[in-house]
C-alpha cells in the first residue's frame, strides 16, 4: 500500500469534531494510504511514509464539494449576460438557446467542453462536482448528456424538468408524461439524482411533485431548483419529498425557513434537506442575494455551490462563491468554507467527503496563504497551489 505524508501544515482545516466549527489543527500533518485520510496529527509525531509533500506552513483543507452544476452544454450566452448588465432581467428563457446548441453538437464537442470545464473547476480546488443534464430535453439528448457526465462524475443529476421545451410549449403535461416515461427510463441507468425547475415559467409544484416521485420510484435522490425567481412553493415541496437539497432559496417565506429547519437531525448534525445558495447566479444575474444569516440562525446547514452554467452563473471558482457569500451574504469566512466543503457534501449525502479525519476520502487543498481566511480576504487571487484528490497529487 503506498503512502504520502503531507507535512508541516500551519492551518489544517479538518471538519471534524473540534472547539471551532472547522475543527482547525495547527502545525499538522496528514498521511493519506491509497484514497483514504489514514491519520491526522500533530507534524512533531508524523509516521513515516513512502512519499513527503512539505507544505511549509501553508493552509490544508478538504477539496470543495461543488454540489450544484450544469456541465453538459454546447453554445455561449455571453450577449445575454451582456444584455442583463445593460438592464434586461433574467427569466431563464436563455435555457432554450442552450437546448438548440446542446442538441446540434457531437458528443465529441459536449464531452470536450465537460472536460475543459471540470478541469478548470479542479485546478480551483474543486475535488467533487455533481453533473446535471437539462439542456437535451428530448429522451436521447438528455440519455447522451448523463452519460457523458457520468463519464467525469459519480454524482450526476437528470433535470429533464428544466424548462418545458419548445416544441410541447402548448401541452406541458405530455412533456411531463415524457419525462416521466420514456426520459426517466433511458436517464435513471446514468444519474444518481432527479432535480426539477420548480418556479412559475418553468415547472409548477404538481408537476414538480409527479416528477419527483417518479423519480425516487425510481431510485433516484430528489434535490430541486427552488424559490431563485420568486417565492413560490418549491422550498417546501422540496422539505415533503425529503430532498438531500433544496437549491437556490433566494425568496424564501419565514414557512419556508421553517420547514427546512425542522428537518433537523435530533442529534444536532444539521438539516437532512440542505439549503444550497449559488451566489455566482445572483451575481451573473444582478439579483439580490439570499439570506443566509437568517437560514443559518434558523439552523438550516447550508451549502455553497457554484451552479456552473452558460446562462445565470458562467464560473467554475468554489473560492469566487465563498468570496461572494462571506462580502455579500453576511456569511463568516469560516461558515462560507465549511458550506463550500462539508455543506456540499451534506448536500450530496456524502460522509466521506468534505471532511479530514481518519477514513476520509483523501481529498486534499494546499492554499498559497497561511489560512483559509484568505480565501475571501484575497478574492479573485488564485490561491489553490496544489490539489489532491483520491490520495493522487494532480
Ligand atoms: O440554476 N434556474 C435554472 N437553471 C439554471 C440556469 C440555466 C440557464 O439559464 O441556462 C440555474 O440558474
Ligand atoms: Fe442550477
Amino acid at each position: 500500500m503506498s503512502s504520502l505524508l503531507v507535512d508541516n501544515i500551519g492551518e489544517l482545516v479538518t471538519n471534524g469534531v473540534g472547539a471551532d466549527p472547522l475543527g482547525i489543527r495547527r502545525k499538522a500533518a496528514v498521511l493519506v494510504e491509497e484514497d483514504r485520510v489514514a491519520w491526522v496529527g500533530p507534524a512533531a509525531y508524523a509516521p513515516a511514509a513512502d512519499h513527503r509533500i512539505d507544505v511549509g506552513g501553508a493552509a490544508v483543507l478538504p477539496g470543495f464539494v461543488d454540489s450544484h452544476a450544469h456541465l453538459v452544454f454546447a453554445g455561449d450566452r455571453a450577449a445575454e449576460f451582456a444584455a442583463r448588465m445593460a438592464g434586461e432581467p433574467y427569466t431563464g428563457g436563455g435555457i432554450r438557446t442552450t437546448v438548440g446548441a446542446t442538441r446540434a453538437a457531437t458528443d465529441g464537442e459536449l464531452r470536450a467542453t465537460v472536460r475543459r470545464l471540470r478541469g478548470e473547476a479542479l485546478r480551483q480546488g474543486t475535488t467533487t462536482m455533481e453533473i446535471k443534464s437539462g439542456y437535451g430535453l428530448n429522451v436521447a439528448d438528455e440519455a447522451r448528456s448523463l452519460r457523458i457526465a457520468a463519464e467525469t462524475s459519480s454524482e450526476t443529476t437528470f433535470l429533464g424538468a428544466h424548462v418545458v421545451p419548445a416544441e410541447y410549449a402548448d401541452r406541458p403535461d405530455d412533456y411531463v408524461g415524457l419525462v416521466c416515461g420514456p426520459m426517466l427510463a433511458a436517464a435513471a441507468p446514468h444519474a444518481k439524482w432527479i432535480d426539477v425547475f420548480c418556479e412559475r415559467g418553468a415547472f409548477d409544484v404538481d408537476h414538480a411533485r409527479a416528477i419527483l416521485a417518479c423519480g425516487q420510484a425510481a431510485g433516484l435522490g430528489v434535490r430541486l431548483h427552488a424559490n431563485q425567481l420568486g417565492p413560490g412553493p418549491g422550498a417546501r415541496l422540496g422539505v415533503e419529498l425529503g430532498a438531500a437539497s433544496v437549491d437556490h432559496c433566494t425568496h424564501l417565506s419565514d414557512a419556508d425557513v421553517d420547514a427546512l429547519a425542522g428537518t433537523a437531525h435530533t442529534d444536532g448534525f444539521g438539516t437532512t434537506t440542505v439549503a444550497t445558495l449559488l451566489p455566482g447566479a445572483e451575481f451573473s444575474t444582478r439579483s439580490p442575494y439570499p439570506d443566509a444569516r437568517r437560514l443559518l440562525d434558523a439552523g438550516v446547514t447550508v451549502a455553497l455551490a457554484t451552479d456552473c452554467n452558460p446562462g445565470s452563473s458562467y464560473t467554475s471558482s468554489m473560492p469566487f462563491c465563498i468570496a461572494l457569500a462571506v462580502r455579500e451574504m453576511r456569511m463568516t469566512p469560516a461558515e462560507a468554507v465549511w458550506a463550500a466543503t462539508a455543506g456540499g457534501a451534506r448536500a450530496l449525502r456524502r460522509d466521506d467527503l468534505g471532511v479530514l479525519t481518519p477514513g476520509a476520502r483523501a481529498d486534499l487543498v494546499v492554499l498559497d496563504a497561511p489560512s483559509y481566511l484568505h480565501l475571501a480576504y484575497r478574492p479573485g487571487v488564485p490561491l489553490i497551489r496544489q490539489v489532491i484528490r483520491n490520495g493522487v497529487p494532480q
